[in-house]
Parts: C-alpha cells; sequence; structure tokens
C-alpha cells in the first residue's frame, strides 16, 4: 500500500499504484513530447504561412483543427489523450470500490468536525448536467444516496494524476494557497470571519484556504451530495471544520451579507454565459459591504492565446467534455464583475504559491505565464 496524505485517500495497492503510474508516463509523453510538436507546427509553421498569404491562423483556428483531424498522427495524438484520461477514471473508480464501505464507513464519523447538508430535491444546472465534465463517468453530481462518498473518494484519487502533481501532489491545494496569496497581496490587513468556497468540489481549495484564518467559519458548496460527504470528512481528517452544502451557486439559501470573503477556484469554465452573471450577482448579494470575491481560473484568455491554444482549447471542449472551456475565455468576466456591482475590480494572473505569505513582496501581474505556474485572477469589493 502507498502512504496517503489524509485518513479518507483511497489507498492504492502495489498494482494499482502501477496502473496509475502508467497513466501519468502516458499523460507526460503525450503533453511533453508529442504535443509541442503540434504546437511548433501550428505557431511557428503554418501561422506564418498563412500570414504570408495574408491569413490569420488564429481566427481560422477551428478550420486549421479541422485540417489537424484530417492526419493520422494527430488523430492518433487525441484518441490516445483521451484513452489516458478514460484510464484513469476506470483505473481510480476500480480502486475506490474495493474499498468503498470502509471510506463511507470512516466519513460517517459522528464526531468528525464541520457539517454536510444534502438536498434530495436538489437539480444541478444543465451545463453540469448534461455532460460528465472531463470524462468522469457520472459527472460531478453522481449520487448513490445517503453515506455514498464514490465520487469524492474517486474525485480526490484521480486529482492528483491529472493535474499529474502539479497542484500540489495529493493534496491538490496549490490553487487555494494561491487565492490567499492574491488575498494578501491585493488586500493587506484583511483577515475574513466568514468565508464561501462556490465550487469546492472537495475542498482541495476550501481547506487550505481556511488553515490561514483559523477563527473563520468556513462554508463550501457544490452540486454534488458525494462529493461533499466526502469533502467534510476529508477536511476533518486534514483538521478543519467546514461548513459543506449542496447548492447552486447562481441561487444560495445564505442570508444577505453573510460572507467576507466570497471565492471560486477553476469553477467559471464549467459553467455557462447565462450562469456566469448570476454566480456574480449572487456573490454580491452574499457579501456584506466591503466584502471581496476573488475567483482563480485557468491563466488563457482568449484574445491572447495563440492558434495552437485556441485548437487545443478546441480539444479540451470537444474531446474532454469541457463544453465552456473557449467560452469562458473569451468572456470578458472583469466587466460581468463590474455589472454585478463591485467596485475596485483587477484580473491579472497571480504566481502559483505552495504556501501563502502575507509578508511577501505582492507578485500579481499583468504578466500571463503557463497554467500551473500562473493562475488567472480576478477580484473586486462590494461597496
Ligand atoms: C474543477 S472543479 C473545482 C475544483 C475546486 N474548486 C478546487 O479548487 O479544487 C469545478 C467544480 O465547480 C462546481 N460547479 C460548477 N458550477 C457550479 C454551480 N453553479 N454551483 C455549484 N457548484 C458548481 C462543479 O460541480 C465542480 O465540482
Amino acid at each position: 500500500m502507498s502512504a496517503t496524505p489524509h485518513a479518507m485517500m483511497p489507498e492504492a495497492t502495489h498494482d494499482e499504484a502501477a496502473r496509475f503510474a502508467h497513466v501519468v508516463g502516458l499523460k507526460n509523453f503525450l503533453m511533453r513530447q508529442l504535443e509541442p510538436k503540434w504546437r511548433s507546427l501550428v505557431d511557428e509553421k503554418l501561422t506564418p504561412q498563412l500570414a504570408a498569404e495574408g491569413r490569420d491562423a488564429k481566427g481560422e483556428y477551428r478550420s486549421l483543427e479541422r485540417s489537424l483531424a484530417r492526419l493520422g498522427a494527430y488523430r492518433t495524438w487525441q484518441q490516445l489523450t483521451v484513452s489516458a484520461q478514460e484510464e484513469m477514471w476506470r483505473s481510480v473508480g476500480e480502486c475506490v470500490d474495493r474499498q468503498l464501505p470502509e471510506l463511507e464507513r470512516r466519513a460517517s464519523d459522528p464526531t468528525a468536525g464541520g457539517s454536510v447538508r444534502t438536498d434530495p430535491q436538489f437539480r444541478p444546472p444543465r451545463y453540469l448536467s448534461t455532460v460528465d465534465i472531463h470524462l468522469m463517468p457520472g459527472g460531478y453530481a453522481d449520487d448513490r444516496g445517503e453515506g455514498d462518498v464514490r465520487q469524492g473518494a474517486v474525485f480526490d484519487k484521480a486529482a492528483a494524476l491529472y493535474h499529474m502533481g502539479r497542484n500540489g501532489g495529493e493534496l491538490n491545494d496549490v490553487r487555494g494557497h494561491t487565492l490567499v496569496q492574491h488575498y494578501f497581496d491585493r488586500f493587506p490587513g484583511m483577515t475574513p470571519e466568514r468565508i464561501l468556497d462556490m465550487g469546492c468540489t472537495v475542498g482541495h481549495s476550501t481547506t487550505a484556504i481556511a488553515g490561514y484564518f483559523p477563527q473563520a467559519e468556513v462554508h463550501g458548496i457544490d452540486v454534488g451530495g458525494a462529493l461533499l460527504r466526502y469533502a467534510r470528512a476529508r477536511s476533518a481528517s486534514l483538521g478543519a471544520s467546514i461548513h459543506y452544502s449542496q447548492q447552486n451557486a447562481e441561487q444560495t439559501d445564505f442570508a444577505d451579507g453573510s460572507f467576507d470573503l466570497v471565492v471560486s477556484s477553476a469553477v467559471l469554465h464549467e459553467t455557462s454565459f447565462k450562469a456566469l452573471p448570476r454566480i456574480m450577482r449572487e456573490a454580491h448579494r452574499l457579501l456584506r459591504p466591503g466584502g471581496v470575491m476573488m475567483h482563480l481560473e485557468v491563466p488563457l484568455r482568449f484574445d491572447t492565446a495563440s492558434a495552437w491554444n485556441r485548437v487545443r482549447g478546441l480539444f479540451e471542449a470537444l474531446h474532454n467534455n469541457e463544453p465552456f472551456w473557449i467560452g469562458a475565455q473569451q468572456a470578458d468576466i472583469a466587466q460581468t464583475v463590474r455589472d454585478a456591482g463591485f467596485a475596485d475590480v483587477a484580473s491579472g494572473y497571480q504566481p502559483a504559491v505552495r504556501v501563502a505569505d502575507r509578508a511577501a513582496e505582492p507578485r500579481f501581474t499583468s504578466t500571463p505565464g503557463p497554467v500551473h505556474v500562473v493562475w488567472y485572477l480576478l477580484s473586486g469589493v462590494k461597496r
């Protein structure tokens, strides 16, 4: 058995660990050895060639993608990338199923800190119920009822494989630390007493954020009961008492002005054009005057994305079941935030950190960088 970072993390046998290593090895090969060749073909060869003909490769990214897809080698790369993703979910699912009764027993500990509130009548928004985002079988909302933690355990175990360890290994908490660093950079001297994490999944970021504000009451909301039961138990085993509830971030049941800080991490690109303004308005309603809202996102904006990044975005949308991937990059989120009533709105790039430091020199910048090295951060204040 391999060592685990907290009591809820499914343990892998030797053979399961070997399958996970195979998945990560394949993902690494596809991403680090093959993908750069497509990037260089598109950005370094085809883009200047088209420019010489007076054409704009970035504007023609859809037809470029169709041309690439006529190449057997490109289709092989696509198919292997999808297969690696499917193999990840399959092998993690089997590992979780082998020990699910024990995980459910641990999650049902009535003495554990925090709380979880599920709602049998809850219906997830269509953008989450109609597709299994990033091919996770059953999607985020999958729930087998009272006591079920399967989807949470699968997501937690798979996340480090998905990110190939770049989001803080098995704790997957770098985004949480980076959000807090953004708070320290932009709002020095502030300390929230009530915090809400919208779209918390299994509390990877929520738990990291809670660690900086031990006096605060921290809440996380998401759409899946099995995610949230697992999240509560996971946070408790890491020493954090967090209150999880099954709610839609577009319309929650919290009272007006309930929070000092509302955040989301890697959520907006999994919503829709309609949901974005609703989420911003809901965050505005939930904050007390002077409260802060922050959203962390993938550090790609469509206007500055190279032709390859646009083609790669289409792959994400079409083959990794992320239908709003490109839409979120195109959306003027900062304007949506201003329209929702926020002041002092800033958007830019926050270097990823493993530990946030209130005393550190602010490093929030307008200079983009690669994913996992920086994150796109957008923040504003309710006046
Ligand atoms: C990529 S995961 C976020 C990961 C997590 N925030 C973190 O940093 O580790 C996206 C999450 O957003 C949730 N989500 C998307 N739209 C939502 C909505 N309208 N209400 C609640 N949760 C939502 C999804 O269910 C999913 O769990």
